[in-house]
């Protein structure tokens, strides 16, 4: 768990960064990434610490996001290092936020970086993840669904990726959320189309 004042100091970094975001990314999103990364943590036997900071960060650097990734990474990187935590430990919370996207398509190499690409593959699927994805469409003037055009509209995210989530998780400890939150999308997106294809009979 983080301690005071660190805990403080990290939320305020975080809501200058992400408070504006309307795509889902908001500080809300981190706040729930570091919370579960945590508790996956202590249930997994990684670093709660690690893990938490680096679920607070994951996104800082997010090319999606940020003008300058490279320059937001390495600031929040630096901002790390103000803060009387050891360089040691830096590193490993560094490398934690590292490759956690799904877009990168990568694995993270440590137990730590795996606990935060589940917290974060957590917040992209069920309720909240339902509520993200329309978020993000509309924020990118996407429309909510298109029948067979080229262009997809938010519907078309379920299936190009948030079905696929929860196949992808590593720990055991969130497979079994990830399962509840998938059965959840699964039967939510059975019902938007019996509504939507209600008009074609
Ligand atoms: P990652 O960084 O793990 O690849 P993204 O940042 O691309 O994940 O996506 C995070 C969330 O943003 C997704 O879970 C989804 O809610 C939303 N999102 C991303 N791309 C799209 C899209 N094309 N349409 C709708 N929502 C999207
Ligand atoms: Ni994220």
């Amino acid at each position: 768990m983080i301690k005071e004042p660190l805990k403080t100091t990290i939320e305020n970094y975080v809501h200058v960064l992400f408070d504006s975001d309307p795509t889902g990314h908001d500080y809300y999103h981190m706040k729930r990434v570091a919370h579960w990364s945590k508790v996956l943590a202590e249930k997994e036997g990684a670093d709660p610490f690690i893990c938490e900071v680096a679920g607070w960060l994951h996104d800082a650097g997010d090319a999606k996001l940020f003008p300058e990734p490279v320059q937001a990474r390495k600031h929040a990187v630096k901002f790390l290092s103000e803060q009387g935590i050891t360089e040691h430990v830096c590193r490993q919370i560094k490398m934690a936020m590292e490759d956690v996207s799904f877009s990168k398509g990568q694995t993270p190499k440590t137990l730590e970086g795996k606990i935060v690409q589940d917290a974060d593959r957590l917040d992209a699927i069920g309720a909240i993840g339902i509520a993200r994805t329309f978020a993000f469409g509309g924020a990118h003037s996407q429309l909510i669904h298109q029948e067979g055009k080229e262009t997809a509209g938010s519907i078309q995210h379920f299936y190009d990726k948030l079905l696929k989530l929860s196949d992808l998780i590593h720990t055991k400890s969130a497979r079994e959320e990830a399962q509840i939150r998938h059965q959840f999308m699964v039967d939510y997106l059975q019902r938007f189309l019996d509504e939507w294809e209600g008009v074609n009979e």
